[in-house]
């Protein structure tokens, strides 16, 4: 009989007696599983663990802000934010193929991470207690997929913290493993984790960097967060948020199209909505959104984003189209 708070205990108490003295750290996405596996190790062992935040830039709306203040306050994790926003805008810059780059963005990432796991093995790891451990949001669905190694999950490049460099030499925490994803939402509300991180849809790990067609920007970021944040709001507000499996919102930035808005004639961008519905995104199909909430997303993006005149609607299903554009 599955509940939650005895399998948490039950996989703080395993954390505990594995780490023992020792110490650990941890890499936050901003995602479901980093934010579990962070704060079931907290609950554990303490200020043993120490996360780190890769701040790339690439993330929607308030997402950095709720790992740097929500989580830590609600789970008293100790983390160390890297603020590499510039050192990503300029390894893409000029860059719009997209497994370069998501092949950029990985090598940025792994390169800024270990980075931050040596200085803090030389800030805080003495030397009886060295920095051992390094936590992973790995889930059974994650297990069974990489050690299959075949089909989709292989047509892109996912960047992970799991690629890490040999000579780092970490033993790897993985508490999750033995979980599915709406077990692993349970065990985080019970561990307090906040509710928008507990139920957040998922959101890959190149971000919004994978959302810009065309070579990524800070200027087109800013568009793109904007509109993005709109299309959010509005299905929150129509209550749609866990009928979706998730919605990409992209910004067609190397396309241009004649608009006319306020005074006169526009030369702006199109936005796409791709609201779609899956169990497992391996195979999807376009959520048949209700036409007035299509119509209040669009009509505030145009009002409000200046710089896209045009919002579109993708209805294709997972086959043929992947779910995100790149
Ligand atoms: P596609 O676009 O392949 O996406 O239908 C399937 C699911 O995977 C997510 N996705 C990624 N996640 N790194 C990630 O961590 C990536 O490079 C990546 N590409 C796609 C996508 O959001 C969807 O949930």
């Amino acid at each position: 009989n599955w509940t939650a708070s005895a399998m948490a205990e039950e996989l703080v108490a395993e954390v505990k007696q594995r780490v023992g003295a020792g110490r650990a750290i941890c890499g936050l996405s901003g995602g479901v599983d980093s934010s579990v596996a962070g704060a079931l190790v907290q609950k554990a062992i303490g200020d043993q663990l120490t996360c780190v935040f890769v701040d790339h830039g690439l993330l929607r709306e308030g997402e950095a802000e709720q790992v740097e203040k929500d989580f830590v306050a609600a789970t008293g994790v100790d983390l160390v934010v890297v603020d590499a926003r510039q050192q990503f805008l300029d390894a893409l810059a000029g860059v719009s193929d997209p497994e370069q780059k998501r092949k950029i963005i990985g090598r940025e990432f792994i390169r800024t991470f270990e980075r931050a796991a040596r200085d803090i093995v030389s800030d805080r790891g003495d030397e009886q207690h060295p920095v051992e451990f390094l936590v992973q949001g790995t889930l059974y669905p994650d297990v069974v997929e990489s050690g299959g190694g075949t089909g989709a999950a292989n047509i892109k490049s996912h960047h992970n913290v799991g690629g890490l460099p040999d000579d780092l030499q970490f033993k790897l925490i993985e508490p999750l493993r033995s979980l599915f994803k709406d077990e692993v939402r349970q065990v985080g509300l019970e561990l307090g984790v906040p509710e928008e991180i507990v139920w957040r849809q998922p959101f890959p790990g190149p971000g919004l960097g994978i959302r810009i067609i065309g070579a990524v920007t800070a200027e087109r970021l800013e568009i793109l967060r904007a509109a993005d944040r709109i299309a959010r709001e509005e299905l929150t507000a129509a209550g749609l948020d866990r009928d979706i499996w998730q919605c990409p919102v992209v910004l067609l930035a190397d396309v241009r199209s004649v608009g006319v808005q306020g005074d006169g004639r526009t030369y702006g961008h199109p936005i796409v909505l791709r609201p779609v519905s899956s169990e497992d995104a391996m195979t999807a199909d376009w959520t048949r959104l209700p036409y007035d909430v299509l119509a209040k997303i669009s009509g505030r993006i145009t009002n409000e984003v200046s710089e896209v005149n045009r919002v579109t609607l993708d209805v294709t299903s997972k086959p043929p189209g992947t779910i995100e554009w790149e």
